[in-house]
């Protein structure tokens, strides 16, 4: 049987990539589960930096498989529980880049949601159609997006289910960077590559309080990105990345 999801490495970038073309990488539950230990993997392993999710150049991922659910009782949902996957992936650590092209829908959006910077390719088209099959989003869709694009844009894709492009979502706020679709990919690599450049543990640390400027008051959020900023003067990468600025040379960033 095929690989649901492809893992590679590409020096310190671990590499995910969706694999279920006839399906549009339909997230079904044996991809989530894939993909989950493989993300938590990476996020473990002391050579990794950060990592890649990509699909294909047709779909990152057209959404939950429809057919896991088709036929499911409201008890059969609830005890599956698939949330606490997403959950775990709300938690890894480093960074994660997203490439993202063609049909990126349903929880395929709500999985970019979950990713850091997200590279899309021109031709990407982004949406949260579950009200067309008479459910709403699930993962985050409601809640992500909204704060992501604001309520009219949000309310506008949750309940017309209408998809939008790459440049509609880029000046929304919801892309990180639009390049031609023969680049994307390479693109997302070249962003991870820079990545592995920086001091491992401020990715980390900066990720940490982004992500919190979504949850905590303007007030609590300063006094949370006050304290990281002063944790990353404990790290030799600081005295580093300092050090070598003020010799004029390149850091080399260890993670300690
Ligand atoms: N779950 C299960 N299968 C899916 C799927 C999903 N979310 N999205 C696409 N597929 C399957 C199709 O059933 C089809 O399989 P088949 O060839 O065995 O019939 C295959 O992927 C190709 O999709 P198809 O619909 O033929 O391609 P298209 O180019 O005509 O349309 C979409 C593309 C994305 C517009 C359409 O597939 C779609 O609307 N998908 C569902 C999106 C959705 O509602 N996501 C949220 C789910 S909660």
């Amino acid at each position: 049987m095929a690989d649901e999801v492809i893992i590679e490495r590409d020096g310190q970038v671990g590499i995910l990539r969706l694999n279920r073309p006839d399906k549009l990488n339909a997230l079904d539950l044996a991809t989530m589960q894939k993909l989950l230990e493989a993300l938590e993997r990476f996020d473990e392993d002391p050579d990794i930096r950060c990592m890649l999710l990509a699909g294909s150049e047709r779909a990152f991922a057209a959404g939950a498989d429809i057919n896991d659910m088709a036929d499911a009782s409201m008890v059969e949902m609830y005890h599956r529980n698939q949330f606490a996957r997403w959950e775990r992936i709300r938690r890894v650590r480093k960074p994660i880049v997203a490439a993202i092209s063609g049909f990126t829908l349903g929880g395929g959006c709500e999985l970019m949601m979950h990713c850091d910077i997200v590279i899309a390719s021109e031709t990407a088209r982004i949406g949260q159609p579950e009200i067309n099959i008479g459910i709403m989003p699930g993962a985050g869709g409601t809640q992500r997006l909204t704060r992501a694009i604001g309520k009219a844009r949000a309310m506008d894709l949750v309940l017309s289910g209408r998809m939008i492009s790459a440049q509609e979502a880029f000046e929304a706020g919801l892309v990180s960077r639009i390049v031609p679709v023969e680049h994307f990919y390479e693109e997302a690599l070249r962003v991870c590559r820079e990545l592995c450049a920086k001091s491992p543990l401020a990715l980390r640390l900066a990720k940490e309080a982004v992500l919190k400027a979504h949850e905590l008051s303007l007030s609590e959020g300063l006094e949370y990105e006050r304290k990281l900023f002063y944790m990353l003067f404990a790290t030799e990468d600081q005295k580093e990345g300092m050090r070598a600025f003020l010799e004029k040379r390149p850091p080399v960033f260890v993670g300690r």
